[in-house]
């Protein structure tokens, strides 16, 4: 506790309540380093000398040895690791702390820590988005029940609709992107929030720790935590996807459906019906959906109507970024197991392709395509064969349409064979070859496309590591 005379002794109830050390944990190695910046820029600036320098340098590496758990007590992390450093070094060591305050401290560290988090999920997040593509380059030709209100609606394929899925986790993966430049912004420097007359050189340390730019106005710098509500707020889109997934996972798994069924690594079993084989991790991926919409829920209204500049109501913030990170990190993990294992049902799926009259609409599109009529009137035709229940015949067909249309479907050139391609399945999804389409070269397509867009994300991820990676292991290496 930085607590003067005037304050005196503390209670253990208010310095708990006080205290960020259990979050802190998070954030202990990124302070060593943030830490050995500072004291690098010091040095360089003149600011301290290369020996006292030294001196401090040896002391993070003891602790950094030593581990988090050989820390004294602390309100926070940089308070004990200052204590650390003091009682190894000696009073000299008190100058690591000149031109700083935990103000920038804190927020750098968590951007530090952050941006490590965000490497590894958006790796994973990649890995997922690989694996549907994958899966669906097997089902191209896979024909399966299309569904809208989760009724029949028109076949598809298992290709065309784990590229849905894709796309949308892929979109999840962009908008991490997005959201790491700005988390790579580095804050050190602004001190308590009015930078510092010290003659520090902010450039130098955000370059030491692997940043990409500064949070430039020092009191936006310490205040600010939007780097955290964007990132928790685009996880709470991924996880709002990832719940679309998981749902499909619990529903074409039940015995009604019947489409598909999980690895047994990724099911449980009931505790009284020793039959059941229950998709538990898809539950729960759609369960900590909630957690994590409640973690930017959290943090929203902790930031809510903050003044200018650092409040200690930030302190909140943060182990709700680090629960969402990691429910969000464990979800992306599980549910890419669990689509890489899954067992589908294909006889099954493909007997229920042309369940629920879906290839109605096919039919009215032929009608329009071969007798010119307009679509409303091939619409109502068709819907008209629909109510009446059975599979469509021709002669019915023609009734309904000299009554509605006054013609007849075969005196324009409907034949027999174009009502039994249109009622065909397959036949319904290749003529949906439009781009976007369930076509099998579509599908074909776009497999292609979003593996090279895959790689192109890799590369550019494997960039981001290397850079990071570069400057911290030079930073290390400063004695
Ligand atoms: N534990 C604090 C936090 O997480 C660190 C900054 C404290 N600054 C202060 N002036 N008390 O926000």
């Amino acid at each position: 506790m930085f607590r003067d005379q005037r304050l005196g002794e503390c209670r253990q109830d208010v310095l708990d309540f006080l205290s960020s050390r259990k979050a802190d944990e998070r954030i202990f190695e990124a302070d060593l380093l943030v830490d050995r910046a500072h004291l690098v820029m010091l040095r360089e600036q003149g600011l301290i000398s290369g020996e006292v320098c030294t001196r401090i340098m040896a002391a993070l590496d003891d602790l950094m040895q030593a581990g988090s758990q050989s820390l004294g007590p602390g309100e926070d992390v940089h308070e004990a690791i200052e204590a650390y450093v003091l009682a190894f070094v000696g009073p000299e060591g008190g100058r690591m702390h000149t031109g700083r305050s935990r103000n920038d401290e804190v927020a750098t560290c968590i951007r530090l820590a952050l941006r490590a988090q965000m490497l590894d999920l958006m790796a994973e997040q990649l890995s997922l988005v690989k694996t549907l593509v994958r899966l669906a380059g097997k089902h191209i030709e896979t024909i399966i029940p299309g569904f809208t209100h989760t009724q029949h609606a028109q076949p598809t394929t298992l290709a065309h609709h784990l590229l849905a899925h894709a796309d949308a986790a892929g979109r999840d993966f962009y908008r991490l992107e997005d959201a790491y430049v700005r988390v790579n912004q580095s804050p050190l420097g602004a001190a308590a929030f009015a930078s510092t007359g010290f003659k520090i050189d902010r450039q130098r340390t955000g370059h030491l720790l692997g940043f990409d730019g500064l949070v430039e106005n020092s009191m936006d710098a310490v205040s600010t935590r939007d780097f955290i509500l964007e990132v928790l707020a685009d996880l709470s889109i991924l996880m709002v996807n990832q719940s679309r997934l998981a749902e499909e996972l619990v529903l074409w798994s039940t015995s009604e459906f019947c489409y598909l069924e999980l690895d047994n690594l990724y099911a449980s079993t009931s505790s009284i019906m020793p039959q059941k084989k229950n998709p538990d991790t898809a539950e729960l991926a759609r369960g900590k959906t909630g957690s994590v919409l409640g973690s930017l829920m959290a943090a929203l209204s902790i930031c809510k109507g903050l003044p200018m500049s650092y409040n200690r109501d930030l302190q909140e913030v943060t182990p709700h970024l680090w629960r969402g990170l990691d429910w969000a990190r464990s979800t992306v993990r599980i549910l890419d197991g669990c689509v890489s294992s899954l067992k589908f049902n294909l006889e099954r799926m493909q007997q229920c392709a042309g369940a629920g009259f879906s290839t109605a609409t096919e039919i009215a599109d032929s009608l329009v395509r071969i007798t010119g009529m307009p679509f409303r009137t091939a619409h109502s035709i068709v819907g008209r064969i629909a109510a009446s229940g059975g599979r469509p015949n021709m002669a019915e067909l023609d009734l309904i349409a000299r009554e509605m249309a006054g013609y007849s479907a075969s005196e324009r050139g409907f034949s027999e064979a174009d009502l039994e391609r249109a009622l065909d399945p397959k036949s319904n999804v290749a003529l949906r070859a439009n781009t976007g389409g369930p076509a099998p070269a579509e599908t074909q397509r776009m497999i292609k496309d979003r593996l090279e867009r895959i790689a192109a994300g890799e590369e550019r991820l494997a960039g981001r590591r290397s850079r990071v990676d570069r400057a911290l292991g030079d930073l290390r290496a400063e004695r």
